[in-house]
């Protein structure tokens, strides 16, 4: 790995630190202006995720060897260092060398001294948060809605990069999203509302499927994202919770509800360190308005498919036991096949199970 390419890393882990750039915007952005080889920019794409996802365990490693307060820059070289010694295996010569040269030149002494002693030191972890590099309140969620060797195992597979899927049409699209789109079960012809569809992965795949779908979303920017994927599909800015559809008027209804994410930790390195534990019960109540709002909608016999990339229970269970006690006329179809675990009524998806995303989905028919 070339010189410039460690300082890239080393820029895009203090811009996300310091400024809060997303990480999976910032970095293809910063790549796209080098002139690096490919080689080197899957170099410093794995570098910058992986710091970025084990940071809190980065931190502990060096943290054992540091007695004053660092400025950022001193820090993220420490964890960029930490990274590569404990989570890549790199020789020392190689990973602290290296490290060093692009650290602040007043610190250089430091992160050499301290990554050294990283490099040969044993770790004894404190705890699994701390081990797994979460904050406390993810693992904590977690643990307490699956059970602790369901919530580890996820939160391990979210520390390794996604695999790349891709579409027969060449969309790249998690399996398990691709799986949503079938289980919604349109066939040609039949009309489906997809009241939260950016960037448009399940809406052009069932659109592909035959289907007649109408996309909507509630942010306008990101309306245009559907048009971009699909010029061809009626999109509109509308609030789910406000559908503006005639009642009655679908075969299908697919509210791919705004959701925690912690399914998807894997493909946003830094969302762990954004989302707030105050999330999954905040957004509980706008996706009980939502499902609500989609219900009228189904015409006799039509199906409502609610989906997150999500495993909490209140996002999850809860939803459907909200139903179950608002719109009891609605009956739960089976769910799919494995990898899915029938959860209550609905069907869950671990991203241990097949390697994909983590999601939940529901399934229910109106009466005929
Ligand atoms: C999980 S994403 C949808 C992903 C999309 N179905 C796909 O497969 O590409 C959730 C979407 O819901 C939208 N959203 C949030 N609140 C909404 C609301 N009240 N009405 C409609 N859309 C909403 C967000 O803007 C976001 O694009």
């Amino acid at each position: 790995m070339t010189s410039s390419s460690r300082l890239l890393a080393l820029d895009a882990l203090d811009r996300i630190d310091r400024d809060g750039a997303y990480a999976n915007l910032l970095l293809p952005d910063l790549l796209g202006r080098s002139d690096l080889e490919a080689r080197d920019r899957n170099f410093v794409t794995e570098l910058v995720y992986g710091t970025t996802r084990m940071r809190r365990a980065c931190d502990f490693l060096v943290d054992r060897f540091v007695t004053r307060e660092l400025d950022l820059r001193v820090r993220n070289a420490l964890r960029l260092g930490a990274y590569q010694l404990h989570f890549l295996g790199m020789p020392p010569h190689a990973a602290v060398g290296e490290t060093v040269e692009v650290a602040p030149k007043l610190a250089r002494g430091l992160v050499n001294a301290v990554l050294r002693r990283v490099s040969g030191a044993p770790v004894t972890w404190p705890d699994d948060a701390t081990r797994l590099s979460y904050p406390d309140w993810i693992v904590e969620h977690l643990v307490a809605d699956l059970g602790s060797e369901d919530a580890i195992g996820a939160l391990e597979v979210m520390n390794t990069a996604p695999g790349v899927t891709e579409r027969a049409d060449g969309y790249v699209q998690d399996l398990a999203s691709q799986w949503v789109a079938d289980a919604v079960g349109a066939t040609p012809g039949e009309r489906v509302a997809d009241l939260c569809a950016a960037p448009g992965g399940k809406a052009t795949a069932l659109a592909a499927a035959g289907a007649t779908v109408v996309a909507a979303d509630i942010r306008k920017a990101r309306v245009g994202l559907i048009r971009g994927n699909a010029p061809e599909l009626p999109v509109l800015a509308a609030d789910a919770a406000r559908p503006p559809f005639r009642p009655g008027s679908f075969d299908h209804v697919l509210l791919d509800a705004p959701c925690s994410g912690l399914g998807t930790l894997r493909r946003r390195p830094d969302a762990r360190w954004r989302i707030d534990a105050a999330s999954p019960e905040r957004l509980a109540v706008v996706q009980r308005s939502l499902v609500d709002a989609a219900v009228p909608l189904l015409r006799p016999g039509g199906t409502l498919v609610y989906s997150v990339c999500t495993l909490t229970e209140a996002e999850t269970t809860g939803i459907d036991d909200h139903l179950a006690s608002s719109s009891p006329q609605l009956v739960s179809l089976a769910p799919p096949a494995g990898p899915w675990d029938p959860h209550g009524r609905g069907s869950r998806l671990l991203p241990q199970a097949a390697d994909t995303d983590g999601m939940y989905l529901l399934r229910l028919r109106a009466p005929a």
